[in-house]
């Protein structure tokens, strides 16, 4: 294990935003996770984790720590349970099920990003969340260097949140443990995937994919994190007066509240698509979505989000959250 300085940040982003690490290190196993953190411990290092830097933006400045990247590998298969390393890729799992016939996954086809960094936002899309499938996964807890295996219902699973979100850098997911269906049946409770009833597992990963595609940027092209806002989750008066206004703004119940269509409040109410500073706007395709042109500065993303937070509360009198973790 060496640890490396001076390390750019911006090609192990998908924004491809931002400056360098001041300390970087790469971990295959729990042992050199454990020896990076007593490293950081010695020189009184900030920690930065990194799985695979979808849902991050980093400063123009860099990270002044140590950024460990998590690169621990490996997937089991145990009946239709599949056990994956925090460093594999999300997608190469939910495709390794698919190819196995087992049911669950194939919603979350083509989320970028890690199976370690998955469970710490709940990922989400087309109906299903990981928390609908995950059984249970393990982690360090840095307070005291113990391994911990965390059952779905001690997560603290909730809309693109967990317990481990809530408390930053307390725990690491080294793996985590999904509990598949060999007969299962499409999951088409999302308005964008009404017609796949008789599709077959492979058919309905291709047909996620190709929705995918038309949603957001391509990334050989553009960076992104993909939605960059949450949805707001608001009181039922709120709700309620939004509609008077806005009749046809999508309101879905969920626990704590009305979870509002942020998309459609940028692109209807407020026409915000395409809106701009710098290299950075919002997605004309799906305008929760901020793209970041090849010259543009992670300043101009935060900036961009920002002066959309700003419209959005003076306009519509709603305060609106990140998803995207925001080190700048
Ligand atoms: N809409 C518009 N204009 C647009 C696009 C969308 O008005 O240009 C409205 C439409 O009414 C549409 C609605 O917004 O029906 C919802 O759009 P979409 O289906 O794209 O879903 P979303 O709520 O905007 C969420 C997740 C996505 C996930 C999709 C699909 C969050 C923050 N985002 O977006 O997750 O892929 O649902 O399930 O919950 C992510 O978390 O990074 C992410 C991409």
């Amino acid at each position: 294990m060496t640890i490396e300085k001076n390390i750019p940040l911006a090609p192990l982003t998908t924004f491809r935003l931002g400056g360098a690490a001041r300390y970087f290190v790469r971990v295959k196993n729990i042992d050199e996770l454990r020896e990076a953190f007593e490293i950081s411990k010695s020189r009184n290092l900030e920690i930065l984790l990194l799985g695979g830097g979808s849902n991050l933006l980093i400063d123009d400045a860099g990270f002044g720590g140590l950024v460990i990247k998590i690169e621990i590998t490996g997937v089991e298969q145990d009946g239709a349970r599949l056990i994956a390393g925090a460093g594999e890729s999300w997608d190469a799992l939910v495709k390794r099920a698919v190819e196995e016939n087992l049911w669950g996954l194939e919603n979350l086809s083509g989320i970028p990003g890690t199976v370690g960094a998955a469970p710490v936002q709940n990922i989400g899309a087309y109906g299903a969340e990981l928390k609908d499938t995950l059984e249970w996964l393990e982690a360090l807890d840095t307070t005291n260097g113990e391994v911990s295996r965390f059952i779905n219902n001690e997560c603290g699973f909730g809309y693109r949140t967990s317990l481990f979100k809530k408390n930053p850098g307390r725990h690491v997911i080294l793996r985590a443990a999904f509990n598949l269906k060999k007969d299962g049946k499409p999951n088409d409770s999302y308005k964008d995937l009404v017609d796949i009833s008789r599709l077959n597992l492979g058919e309905i990963r291709a047909k996620v994919l190709a929705i995918r595609a038309q949603k957001f940027p391509d990334l050989a092209q553009e960076g992104t994190a993909g939605s960059f806002f949450l949805n707001p989750v608001v009181t039922p008066q709120v709700a309620a007066a939004l509609a008077q206004r806005y009749p046809d703004l999508p309101q879905f119940e969920v626990e704590g509240g009305i979870k509002l269509s942020l998309a459609w409040l940028l692109d209807i109410a407020l026409n915000l698509k395409g809106a701009s500073i710098g290299g950075a706007r919002l997605f004309e395709r799906q305008p929760l979505v901020i793209a970041a042109s090849p010259e543009a500065r992670a300043g101009d993303v935060y900036a961009l989000a920002q002066k959309i937070k700003k419209e959005v509360r003076e306009k519509l009198g709603i305060e609106i959250e990140e998803e995207v973790r925001i080190l700048c």
